[in-house]
């Protein structure tokens, strides 16, 4: 199959409602997305990204219209979170409706909601008239696709269509909200921090580390996770650093009074928010360049800087040893 690059948010809608994928822009990540109610689109998903079929996708909506056909009912934390930030990088599990394909959900009793402030999105949204089931556009267990580039290095020829726009905001994927129990859960940090939750419904909070072999509540947070093929170590400082030219560095501080210059790559950056909107991108960068071990410096565990650390933990994780 030959991937269309494009800009028209137009033309990527009407390949979408030809049954076909096509990736798209969004304030966090690229999205891979089909007819969220064309069942044999959604099926197209898994085949394209290697992605195992237990773990469901996102609905990504353009307008609140769209919740009758994709949700039973709406929890008032729901409600009032998104009245508070939709059009946002946040999703929401909601109850799902009989409408929601079992592909979508797979086989789950709830779905996530997410109403993405990327323009670019936003306008496609609008053009498929319909919602869109997404997951992030790269192949499974890859780092998610900040740029058009990287989406087209993981999937070209398996999709139809690559959308192109105007540089992603955040870098990192959404923050997860279960708003099926009492209170709001988050299952995946981002930049809806948990501070600006709490704001709103005071009650929300964070997912309590599972024991050993139990199951988790969100089916993707089992699977391996943004994982370049380098080996990820994450350290404080230069110090615990062997700089050469099989290793690359990522931080917000570079102490040392050596040269740094033998690094195959280096990138310091100026805030937590620069950090976590390019280090997927840094990543591939170094998979690119055949580097071994990436060294990135750890951040605060606080706003951003938490959903980035669990970001940076799961790909150290995941690391080829
Ligand atoms: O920012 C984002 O969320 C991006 C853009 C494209 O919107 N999407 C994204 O999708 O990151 P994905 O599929 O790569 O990650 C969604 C995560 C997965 O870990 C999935 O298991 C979890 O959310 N998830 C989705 N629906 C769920 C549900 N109904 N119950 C529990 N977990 C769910
Ligand atoms: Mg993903």
């Amino acid at each position: 199959m030959k991937t269309k690059l494009t800009r028209s948010p137009d033309l990527a809608a009407e390949f979408l409602l030809k049954s076909e994928l096509v990736a798209f822009p969004t304030e966090t990540v690229y999205g891979l997305g089909a007819n969220l109610f064309d069942e044999n689109a959604v099926r197209k998903i898994f085949a394209a990204k290697g992605r195992p079929t237990d773990n469901p996708l996102i609905a990504h909506i353009a307008q609140f219209s769209e919740l009758d056909l994709l949700v039973r009912s709406i929890p008032p934390a729901a409600e009032r979170l998104m009245e508070a930030f939709f059009p946002a990088p946040l999703t929401l599990l909601m109850p799902k409706s009989k409408y929601v394909p079992a592909a979508v959900s797979a086989g789950l009793d709830t779905i996530g909601v997410r109403m993405p402030r990327h323009e670019t999105a936003q306008k496609f949204l609008k053009a498929c008239g319909v919602s869109v089931a997404a997951p992030s556009a790269n192949l499974s267990g890859k780092p998610s696709p900040t740029t058009w580039q990287a989406v087209k290095t993981d999937l070209d020829g398996r999709i139809a269509c690559i959308l192109q726009g105007a540089p992603i905001e955040v870098g990192l994927e959404s923050t997860v909200v279960d708003c099926t129990g009492k209170s709001p859960v988050i299952l995946r940090t981002g930049a809806v921090t948990l501070a600006e939750l709490q704001a709103v419904v005071p009650e929300t909070r964070l997912a309590t580390k599972l024991p050993a072999g139990a199951a988790p509540k969100s089916p993707g947070m089992k699977y391996r996770h943004y994982a370049p093929a380098a080996k990820v170590v994450l350290v404080d400082s230069l110090v615990d650093v062997d700089v050469s030219a099989a290793s690359a560095y990522i931080g917000l501080t570079l102490e040392t009074t050596a040269s740094i210059d033998v690094f195959a790559l280096m990138q310091l950056c100026h805030s937590v928010s620069e950090y976590a909107r390019t280090v997927f991108n840094f990543f591939r960068a170094c998979d690119a360049k055949g580097v071994k071990v990436i060294y990135c410096q750890r951040v605060p565990e606080s706003g951003l800087g938490l959903a980035l650390m669990d970001r940076l933990q799961k790909a150290a994780f995941a690391s080829p040893t």
